[in-house]
C-alpha cells in the first residue's frame, strides 16, 4: 500500500482553504499555490540522504551535512504542475526538472504522452513527481509508468488534492510510490473534476477558461 501523507499543518490547511474559495484571484490563486508548494517540499524531502561536507567557522572547522540537490528532479506533468514547481525549486534550487505532457484520448480516456523531457542520469536520481490534483489517477500513473523506464533511485508524487478514485488508481498501479497531499477530498464528478475541489487547477493558476 502506498504511503499516503496527508500534510495537516496549519500553514498548509490554510492556504489551501483561500485557495479553493471561487472569488480568488489569479494572482492570489499563484501566489498561494507558489507559498504551499514551499512548505509541502518540506515534507516530501524530510528523508533525504545527507552528505558531510568540511567547512569552517569563524572560530573553528567543523564537518556539517548538506543534500545533493542534483540528485533530485521535480517532474512537472503538464501543465498545472508547473504552478507547484517554483515554490518546490524555492527550497531545493539545486533540482533538476523534468516535463511530461499527458492528454486524454477522448474515445479511450486513456492518458496519450505527447512531450516528454528529463534530465540525463536517471537512474542514479529520486524523482518528485508534482501534479496539484490527484483525481483519475491515469495522468500519474501513465506518468510513473514512463518515468520507471528510465529506472530511477526512487519516486514520491506529491498533489495539493486528491480524489480517493486517484489513490486507488495510483496505488493499484504503482504500490510504491509514495503520496504526498494537503487533503484527501470526498469523490471525482462525472466530469474527472475532484469535490469539494479547487476547480480546474490549470484554469485558475494561468487565469485561462
Ligand atoms: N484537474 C483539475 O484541475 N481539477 C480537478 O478537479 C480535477 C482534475
Amino acid at each position: 500500500m502506498n504511503r499516503v501523507t496527508v500534510v495537516t499543518h496549519p500553514l498548509v490547511q490554510h492556504k489551501l482553504t483561500l485557495m479553493r474559495r471561487k472569488d480568488a484571484s489569479s494572482n492570489s490563486f499563484r501566489r498561494l499555490l507558489g507559498e504551499l508548494s514551499t512548505l509541502m517540499a518540506y515534507e516530501v524531502t524530510r528523508d533525504m540522504p545527507l552528505q558531510d561536507m568540511p567547512i569552517e567557522t569563524p572560530l573553528e572547522a567543523m564537518t556539517g551535512k548538506v543534500i545533493d540537490g542534483k540528485k533530485l528532479v521535480f517532474v512537472s506533468i503538464l501543465r498545472a504542475g508547473n504552478g507547484f514547481l517554483d515554490g518546490m525549486l524555492n527550497v531545493v534550487p539545486g533540482a533538476r526538472v523534468g516535463h511530461v505532457g499527458l492528454y486524454r484520448d477522448p474515445a479511450t480516456l486513456q492518458a496519450v504522452e505527447y512531450y516528454f523531457k528529463m534530465p540525463s542520469g536517471m537512474d542514479a536520481r529520486d524523482v518528485v513527481v508534482v501534479d496539484p490534483m490527484l483525481a483519475t489517477g491515469n495522468s500519474a500513473a501513465a506518468c510513473v509508468d514512463r518515468i520507471k523506464r528510465l529506472d530511477p533511485r526512487s519516486i514520491k508524487f506529491v498533489c495539493l488534492l486528491a480524489a480517493p478514485e486517484g489513490i486507488h488508481r495510483l496505488h493499484k498501479a504503482h504500490p510504491d510510490v509514495p503520496i504526498f497531499t494537503a487533503a484527501i477530498d470526498r469523490e471525482l464528478n462525472d466530469h474527472g473534476y475532484i469535490l469539494p475541489g479547487l476547480g480546474d487547477a490549470g484554469d485558475r493558476i494561468f487565469g485561462t477558461k
